[in-house]
């Protein structure tokens, strides 16, 4: 499978591109830094500069063409403020999402996030509303498209080690942690899965091996 990870030096991107190139999938990964190229060459994915802030559909479509499936699995990240919630975690995947249909890509794995489109509680932080209003209105773009898409939200993402277990499920499955690494499993197995697409899906650390959570689903 050729797919092509948007935010390709983030943390669940990296280890993304390492678990699909170790099955003998291709993957290449626009990243926004060309300093970031080596470690995202060390996964064994090809790196490609595309700032998907500036970057025109047309330019991020070219690199979409004959890939099987996107993964959009950028994010501002903690430190940026309200504008770049909306420049990258809602408008980066509009733009990833207009240019997989100008590219004739069905698939997409949006990376969203617990929480999304909910409004937020009150005294909540300008920066979190700005965060979960992002997302949701990225969820909303990609859930209005004729994509084979999927809407992944993960819980509270840690960096221990992946334990292979999870609770996947329609929302709520309920707030709590999840490993980067499982999120990267889980992303893999849906992109090989048949039948999962037009979901939106909450992933959390659990009882059940990621291949039955998803035939199970
Ligand atoms: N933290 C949590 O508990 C949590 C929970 C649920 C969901 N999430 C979401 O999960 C997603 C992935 O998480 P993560 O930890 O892997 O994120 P991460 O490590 O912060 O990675 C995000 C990546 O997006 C890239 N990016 C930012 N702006 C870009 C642009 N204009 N063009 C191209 N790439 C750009 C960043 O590049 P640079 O390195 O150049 O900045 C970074 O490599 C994020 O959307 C996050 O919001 C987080």
């Amino acid at each position: 499978m050729n797919v092509v990870i948007a935010g390709g030096h983030g943390q669940i991107a990296l280890r993304l591109a390492r678990r699909l190139t170790a099955r003998g999938d291709d993957a290449l990964s626009l990243i926004r830094n060309p300093d970031h190229a080596d470690d995202v060459r060390a996964t064994g994915a090809r790196p490609v500069v595309c700032d998907l802030e500036r970057a025109t559909v047309d330019e991020v479509a070219d690199q979409l063409t004959g890939a099987d499936a996107v993964v959009f699995a950028a994010g501002a990240g903690p430190g940026s403020g309200a504008a770049r919630k909306d420049t990258v975690d809602r408008a980066a995947s509009v733009l990833l999402a207009d240019a997989a249909e100008r590219a004739g890509v069905r698939t997409f794995v949006q990376v969203s996030s617990m929480g999304a489109g909910k409004p937020p509680r009150e005294g909540t932080d300008d920066v979190w509303a700005a965060y979960v209003k992002a997302k949701g209105e990225a969820e909303d773009d990609l859930r209005a498209r004729d994509l084979d898409w999927i809407v992944l939200r993960p819980g509270i993402l840690t960096n221990d080690e992946g334990t292979g277990r999870v609770t996947l499920g329609e929302p709520e499955v309920g707030r709590a942690e999840v490993t980067r690494d499982d999120v990267a499993a889980v992303i893999v197995a849906l992109l090989h899965a048949s039948g999962v697409e037009r979901r939106t899906l909450e992933l959390v650390n659990g009882d059940t091996p990621i291949e039955a959570a998803i035939a199970s689903l």
